[in-house]
């Protein structure tokens, strides 16, 4: 890390922090809470010109070259405070045809394209790639609501993660393979690992707080004249890899590859290759069902029946992100909302209720429900359970 580098990184988790804090204090004092209008001014201000001061030296310096992780963590910091000045509308999209951080959107953009990455702050910047120092990592601030979405959105996606690598490992193998049990077994694992902590964080995460202090910071930004969309706990390529793997959501269908291509920038490159060579691939549930003549064998059993149980909890996964989680913590406090913020609710940019609608697609894609204005593998999950004895 060069100098100027360190000094931002310091400012990052430091001082920004701070001032994040005060005005999170400020805005949650008064009634209608999702003010952010002519309040906490002087803060702004100071974020803005402490955040701009060291920025400017980074410009300047320009490419240093100094390999991947440091232009992605820098890219990070730069990223956390345009959406910090996003959060508390020193910046605001629909305002501004190009973003007045300039100094900020040239590194960004700088970094961004020479890294292969959208240039904004994605969220491996906060869960996966975020180091921690002396057992603290960054965040926007220092509110239990936040580490708690932080904390148990990493645990999520590293176990989805997990679940991934072991379907991937099962391609080389196929499904006959007597390991290929194994590997359905570690997925299991892993996806009954992020049912419950998706319980955890349900149990633990203040609705108000996570409405009011937290979702803010994931919104759209402007970085130069392009509005770039919110980060979500989505953007990495393990959720797809097990939706195409298991053959639950088809690459070939509109809206399911509309979203992929969406996301693709938003991934780590490595990510970003990971499902690209997936794409290509042929389903485990296209396999069962291409060689559902030899069902009798005592590999087909075991290997169906625990294949079947995966894509069972992979949907239970689905229906409790969609009806738990987004329903507690984005639906029901958007209703109660002032009907001046509710244009700016949600991290991706559309309408609430387009974005709800696109959730609960995928939720039943992956739950196989029946569905008649969709495809669904609702029929051949039921041919494939027919199968066993
Ligand atoms: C308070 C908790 C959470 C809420 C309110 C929430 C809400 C949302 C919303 C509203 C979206 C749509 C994107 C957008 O707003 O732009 C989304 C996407 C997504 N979230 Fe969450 N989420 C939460 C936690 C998690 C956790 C812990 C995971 C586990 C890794 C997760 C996985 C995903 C995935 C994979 C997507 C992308 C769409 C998909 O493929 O389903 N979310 N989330």
């Amino acid at each position: 890390m060069t100098q100027n580098a360190r000094a931002f990184d310091h400012w990052i988790r430091n001082e920004f922090v701070e001032i994040n804090n005060q005005l999170e204090d400020i805005y949650w004092q008064q009634e209608d809470k999702a003010n952010v209008e002519n309040i906490g001014e002087d803060l702004k201000l100071q974020l803005t010109k402490q955040g701009n001061e060291l920025i400017k030296p980074l410009v300047n310096e320009g490419n240093t070259d100094e390999g991947f992780d440091a232009a992605f963590d820098l890219l990070g910091n730069v990223g956390l405070y345009m959406a910090a000045c996003r959060r508390h509308e020193i910046t605001e999209p629909s305002r501004e045809q190009t973003s007045p951080l300039v100094d900020a959107s040239t590194l960004a953009m700088h970094i961004g394209a020479s890294i292969g990455v959208a240039p904004r702050f994605a969220t491996a910047h906060l869960c996966t790639h975020n180091q921690a120092i002396n057992g603290k990592y960054k965040r926007f601030t220092d509110l239990d609501a936040e580490k708690t979405f932080v904390d148990y959105n990493s645990k999520g996606i590293l176990a989805y993660k997990r679940a991934a690598d072991a379907l991937l490992k099962i391609l080389p193998l196929g499904i006959s393979h007597p390991v290929t049990f194994d590997l359905l077994n570690v997925a299991k694992q892993a996806l009954q690992d992020v049912l419950n902590s998706n319980t955890a964080l349900f149990q633990k995460l203040d609705k108000d707080a996570f409405f009011y202090t937290v979702r803010p910071y994931y919104k759209p930004y402007r970085v130069g004249t392009q509005v770039y969309r919110g980060a979500n706990a989505g953007d990495f390529a393990g959720i797809n890899v097990i939706d195409l793997l298991l053959g639950l959501c088809m690459a070939n269908e509109t809206s399911y590859s509309q979203m992929l291509v969406d996301k693709f920038l938003f991934m780590m490159p490595e990510d970003q290759k990971i499902l690209r060579d997936c794409m290509r691939r042929t389903s485990l549930m296209d396999e069962f069902l291409n060689t559902k003549e030899q069902h009798a064998s005592s590999w087909y059993q075991e290997n169906l029946a625990l294949f079947l149980e995966v894509c069972e909890l992979h949907g239970e996964t689905a229906k409790q992100h969609h009806n738990h989680l987004v329903k507690k913590y984005i639906a029901q406090p958007s209703t109660q909302m002032m009907q001046q913020h509710l244009d700016k609710v949600t991290a991706s940019g559309p309408p609430l209720h387009v974005l709800l609608k696109s959730l609960e697609q995928l939720r039943d894609r992956r739950a196989a429900a029946k569905r008649d204005d969709i495809n669904t593998r609702f029929e051949d999950i039921k041919t494939l359970k027919a199968l066993l004895k």
